[in-house]
């Protein structure tokens, strides 16, 4: 068990109830927990119905998705249980703001992810009018959080907003100081967005996201499962994170830069390659469980 809780919040990043349990037992608490369509297929009784020929329909997707949600509910601390839609690169903000509002009602502590795109960045601005709580995820710049941050300005509720370190070290690039950078940059902000940092892949990731101040991370069974192995080491004031990757080979910095919170949220330059890319890879994974195409 973890002696002393962290002051940022812990989340498991998976699909399967029985999982966040275990961790649940391993840490002595679990703050909160983020799902997304390709964990989701991934929960083992997913697996197992198609593995036993049954392909699900959407709407049967759908509902697995809400069982297994329900199933995580309870088991969570205050940061929720962040839940996705389904959305391709066409999906717009009407539909997304659809899917959104009826998962909102699943459970008590939801949390509703859309994408860092102007649909998502649309749905999100009225989510948080009316009072549905959001998490902003494939985010890769600080472009994308500013616009996150001026959309859902006046929000009542905290916002979270998910950088996805892993997949920018996986193209060469420093994923931590786009962390970092967000993080600096909502210093002058109202604090009403909270920096979650998300695609963790290793206990290096884990300990440099609470030596940076984050207010949450979300972190797969896996990596919290080593880092317990190794006694819960924890980031101390020498602690310095090394970006590089797992050849050893440096990662390429990414610099900070002086956005304006108040300019409005359409003026931020939002668009980014691995946000495209990260939509078409939910898409393709929520399709193979489905079996079709859909
Ligand atoms: O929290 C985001 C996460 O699920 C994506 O992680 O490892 O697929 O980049 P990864």
């Amino acid at each position: 068990m973890l002696a002393n809780k962290p002051k940022t919040k812990i989340l498991v990043d998976g699909g399967d109830p029985e999982e966040t349990l275990r961790v649940k037992q391993l840490l002595g608490f679990v703050d909160g927990q983020t799902t997304n369509p390709s964990l989701i297929a991934t929960n083992p009784q997913i697996q197992q119905r198609i593995a036993s020929g049954h392909s699900l329909s959407s709407q049967e997707e759908k509902e697995e998705y809400r069982k297994i949600v329900q199933a995580i509910s309870p088991l969570v601390g205050d940061a929720g249980v962040s839940i996705e839609v389904f959305a391709d690169i066409g999906t717009t903000a009407e539909e997304m703001l659809a899917q959104g509002e009826e998962m909102f009602s699943w459970i008590p502590n939801a949390y509703i992810k859309y994408p860092c795109t102007r649909e998502g960045l649309r749905a999100a601005e009225v989510s948080v009018a009316r009072q549905i709580r959001v998490n902003m995820t494939l985010c890769f710049s600080q472009d994308q959080a500013a616009a996150v941050y001026a959309a859902t300005r006046g929000s009542k509720e905290p916002v979270y907003v998910s950088p996805f370190v892993g997949r920018l070290d996986d193209r060469g690039e420093n994923g931590m100081d786009v962390v970092k950078n967000i993080k600096k940059m909502y210093e002058s902000g109202d604090g009403h967005v909270h920096v979650l940092a998300a695609s963790i892949r290793h206990v290096d990731h884990l300990l440099a996201s609470l030596a940076t101040g984050v207010e949450l991370t979300t972190v797969p069974a896996k990596v919290l499962v080593e880092w317990a192995t190794k006694g819960f080491p924890m980031p101390n004031q020498d602690f310095s994170y090394k970006a590089v990757n797992a050849s050893g080979e440096r990662l390429k910095a990414i610099p900070y830069k002086e956005l304006d919170l108040k300019r409005p949220w359409q003026s931020f330059d939002i668009a980014h390659e691995l946000t495209t890319r990260g939509i078409q890879k939910f898409v393709a994974d929520y399709r193979s469980t489905l079996r079709r195409s859909a």
